[in-house]
């Protein structure tokens, strides 16, 4: 029997999350999950190059051409049903999408914020802009979250987080990269592998690690 499920990478810019996933699966850290396609929602994104610099089917959908979300959103379905997703993952995913992508691939889609949910996220929050609200209130942690995706912004189910201390010169760039590198690139490839060994139960908006 065939054990391996197929995940879609979701992308929009530098695609640094997506190389940790591709270097994760090299080392045989996602488990039984293969990186099968990487979608962009921008046609210049650098994660395109990674991800055909591996060998790995790249597609664009850009969110410009579509009039709505939920016109969008549709078509993000339909292109994931026809790459026979069994696991979605948003990395630098820039797009927000409606319950019609969300409910298909409910507690199959995940997302890595660049901040400890629930601070300094939602509607907004995204990249460098979260590092620089951080910063702005003076926060001494931040960190990376892993969660679920629901059709509310960065409110679904919490997987993995992990903290990372804030230093007192430190700029939204600086953060940034310490982020990514002490967290980010950590606990993205460790939830993808729990969610593809079927290690993640979710009840009650709360998961549990099997
Ligand atoms: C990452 O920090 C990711 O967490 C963040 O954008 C960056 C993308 O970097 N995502 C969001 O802010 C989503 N709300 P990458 O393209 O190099 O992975």
């Amino acid at each position: 029997m065939n054990n391996t499920k197929n995940i879609v990478v979701l992308v929009s810019g530098g695609g640094t999350n997506l190389q940790a996933l591709i270097d994760a699966e090299k080392r045989g850290e996602l488990g039984c999950g293969k990186i099968s396609c990487v979608i962009s929602s921008k046609e210049d994104a650098y994660a395109l190059t990674r991800a055909a610099d591996n060998g790995i089917k790249t597609r664009v959908l850009v969110r410009k051409n579509y009039d709505n979300i939920a016109s969008y959103s549709i078509a993000m379905r339909d292109a994931l049903i026809e790459e026979n997703a069994d696991i979605v993952v948003y990395a630098g995913f820039m797009t927000i999408l409606d319950e019609n992508v969300c409910d298909a691939f409910e507690n199959r889609m995940v997302n890595v914020h660049p901040a400890l949910i629930p601070s300094f996220c939602g509607k907004g929050y995204y990249g460098l802009h979260v590092h620089e609200e951080a910063l702005k209130k003076g926060v001494k942690v931040s960190g990376a979250t892993v969660h679920f995706v629901t059709a509310e912004c960065d409110a679904g189910p919490i997987i993995l987080q992990k903290a990372v201390e804030v230093l007192d010169d430190d700029t939204p760039e600086t953060l940034q990269l310490r982020i990514m590198q002490e967290a980010e690139w950590k606990i993205l490839p460790k939830a993808v592998q729990l969610l593809c060994d079927g290690k993640i139960v979710v009840e009650n908006n709360r998961t549990y690690i099997k």
